[in-house]
């Protein structure tokens, strides 16, 4: 909560005026490091819960929609495209001057089939697929131009090895499926920022795959501005030197890094990926934080953030965003992910909507660098 500046008279009489560190917001700490940001559903735009809404704007320099401008939403049948959801967000952020981040136009999730196939359920040729994306991109980007400051164009073609994912564009297109998308979103909006966005980026065979494919992006005179580490995390994995030597890697290969979906999963895993159509069956063991969290397992949650948080810090030179995946723990998309019904602590406000107290923490760092 902001108190704003509390002035004190001091014994020799000076006026003095101190700012409470502990009111600080988390834009203003990180203001000049990086953008700091928050992925937001549409009841927060929509002002379900005002508390939620307020909370976004003031502690927040950036969003990103967790949803409404995917390629479902946006696009659901070829010649039908829902605007409502996507124009409310992106006024969300304009109404409080917070950079406005768009995620994300080719995936192979969170897509309509229809994209891949004819009216007779039979794969499309290259040319038509080509031709449907480039339509896509020009819809949703041509319609942001100017407010959108980037898109993460592509996200998720990799898997955890560093090949590429055998998905509907690969099998059609190969791997030039991501080449087409960069120049077609450059065409539709010159200025706006293009990036590539996945999860395990901290996987060495992954990581050097982006890198290999950000090459041959330059190579071939595509515009990519940065690598989106999603940072879907564990409370054991990934360590800080994986992530670290991700870092490094990008940064050598000359892209900046945004830190694109930051959460911090508290619960016993059964799979270390974002893949959303991973699913496992729930038990009580896998659920173990119902009635609260022990401080033990508190304090080590505390400390992977602050340990995490610092080393963006540590590279806030290439890193240019971090976005938490959800305003608090009960919208995370964790308490559903990988496992349905289950009670995880992921983010940085409480179920009450309290921030919690690691983020004065994470503050004070924001002085060491
Ligand atoms: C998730 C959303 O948080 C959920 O609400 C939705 O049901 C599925 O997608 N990687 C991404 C995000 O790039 O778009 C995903 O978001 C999480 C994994």
């Amino acid at each position: 909560m902001k108190i704003g500046t509390v002035f004190a008279i001091t014994t020799l009489g000076l006026l003095v005026s101190v700012h409470a560190m502990a009111q600080k917001t988390l834009a203003e700490a990180t203001k000049g490091k990086f953008l700091f940001g928050v992925a937001v559903n549409m009841q927060q735009v929509n002002g379900v819960s005002p508390i939620e809404s307020e909370l976004i704007a003031k502690e927040f320099s950036t969003i990103v929609a967790e949803n409404c401008m995917k390629p479902q939403p946006t696009h659901p049948e070829e010649n039908k495209f829902n605007w409502e959801d996507a124009d409310k967000f992106v006024a969300f952020g304009e109404k409080n001057k917070q950079v406005v981040t768009g995620h994300c136009l080719i995936w192979h999730s969170q897509i309509g089939r229809w994209m891949f196939v004819d009216s007779t359920g039979k794969d499309v040729s290259p040319e038509v697929l080509k031709e449907r994306m480039r339509k896509h991109i020009y819809a949703v980007v041509g319609r942001y131009k100017g407010r959108v400051k980037g898109w993460d164009v592509v996200n998720e073609a990799f898997e955890d090895n560093g090949s590429y994912r055998k998905s509907k564009f690969y099998q059609i297109l190969g791997k030039d499926f991501i080449k087409y998308a960069f120049q077609y979103a450059h065409e539709a909006d010159p200025n706006a920022e293009l990036y590539y966005n996945d999860y395990n980026v901290e996987s060495p065979t992954k990581c050097d795959g982006i890198v290999q494919m950000v090459k041959e992006l330059k190579a071939a005179g595509c515009r990519i501005d940065a690598v989106g580490s999603q940072s879907h995390m564990h409370i054991n994995t990934p360590s800080v030197a994986a992530t670290e030597t991700s870092f490094k890697k990008l940064k050598d290969a000359g892209v900046h890094i945004l830190i694109t979906e930051w959460d911090i999963s508290i619960l016993p895993s059964p799979y270390d990926g974002a893949n959303i159509s991973m699913n496992f069956k729930y038990s009580k063991e896998m659920d173990p934080y119902r009635d609260g969290v022990p401080d033990s397992v508190q304090q080590k949650w505390n400390k992977r953030v602050l340990d995490m948080f610092e080393l963006f810090l540590k590279y806030n030179d290439v890193i240019d965003r971090v976005t938490v995946w959800g305003l608090s723990d009960t919208g995370t998309w964790l308490n559903g992910f990988p496992i349905r019904g289950r009670k995880d602590y992921p983010v940085l406000f409480d179920r009450n909507n309290q921030r919690k107290s690691v983020v004065d923490d994470m503050i004070k760092l924001t002085k060491k660098y």
